[in-house]
């Protein structure tokens, strides 16, 4: 079988970063995702993935993230039987099928068009309630195409820190004033972050731009009444930072005790 070809550049690319640290953690004894799915995808892929700088430990942050917000989502989905699921900026990630939602679940995956054709060739279609949506998800169009009648999960990851400020604060007022209740589950940098965004491999690499840090959790609840912040987990102490290698579990312990350093990425969950 012919490999796919990647054209993508900038913020589409990084999803294959993404991807092959899923990929590898998968084929670790040790797997903390065991997203099998990602590493077949990774197969039928004609790409160095060297380019992506992602190994071992950055690997097993990824899987540990990725499983943070499966986690969330799954104990939204428990709670809310019927139910919507916005899976924000897809990428290649198999959420829909690691989480095998019940069909009383509508689960949209969004990305941008050309993101989506590759991903229709590259993943089996998970069962279900399950459509894909190509558009920015800066745009109006998609969002009020969604019908608004159900409680709302949005998850999102790898995406905010490649928004504008603005762009991911009407993308939250939009999605906080459309439906009657829900969560927002998504991953951030910390300014600091973004302005060593350079030192990152996979965003250097693709020639991608990160834009928007948040330092304060607190100010996101200003933007729609009742919006609540959850939890604000600290990359560095994240749930399950004993499952990385040793020189990974050294490197957070190191981070998590420098200021500033401390703060260079969350996991956040808020609920409105
Ligand atoms: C780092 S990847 C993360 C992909 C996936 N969430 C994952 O964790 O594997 C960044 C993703 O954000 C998507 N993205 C960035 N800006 C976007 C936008 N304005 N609208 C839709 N998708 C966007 C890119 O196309 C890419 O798939």
């Amino acid at each position: 079988m012919d490999r796919e070809k990647i054209t993508l550049t900038g913020a589409q690319e990084t999803m294959l970063a993404t991807l092959y640290g899923k990929a590898l953690d998968s084929r670790s004894p040790h797997s903390i995702l065991r997203d099998h799915e990602a590493d077949k995808a990774v197969q039928r892929i004609d790409y160095d993935f060297r380019k992506t700088g992602v190994k071992g430990t950055t690997a097993a942050g990824v899987a540990l993230r990725a499983r943070q917000l499966d986690d969330w989502t799954a104990e939204f989905l428990a709670g809310h039987s019927e139910a919507t699921v916005l899976h924000l900026a897809c990428g290649l990630d198999t959420r829909a099928h690691r989480l095998h939602p019940p069909s009383s679940v509508r689960w949209l995956d969004v990305d941008y068009p050309e993101v989506l054709e590759l991903r229709e060739r590259l993943l089996p279609a998970p069962t279900g309630d399950y459509r894909m949506i190509g558009a920015s998800v800066t745009g109006d169009a998609w969002l009020d195409a969604v019908p608004d009648d159900r409680p709302t999960v949005a998850v999102f990851e790898g995406l905010s820190m490649y928004l504008r400020k603005e762009d991911g604060k009407r993308l939250i007022q939009r999605i906080t004033a459309r439906f009657p209740s829900g969560q927002l589950l998504f991953d951030c940098y910390g300014t600091l972050g973004i302005r060593l965004q350079k030192l990152v491999p996979a965003v250097r690499n693709a020639g991608a731009s990160l834009h928007w840090g948040i330092d304060d959790p607190r100010e996101i609840e200003g933007w729609h009444d009742g919006l609540e912040c959850l939890d604000a987990l600290r990359s560095v102490d994240m749930p399950g930072l004993d499952e990385l290698p040793v020189s990974g579990r050294v490197g957070m312990w190191v981070l998590a005790r420098i200021p500033g350093f401390r703060d260079i990425g969350r996991i956040l969950r808020y609920r409105f």
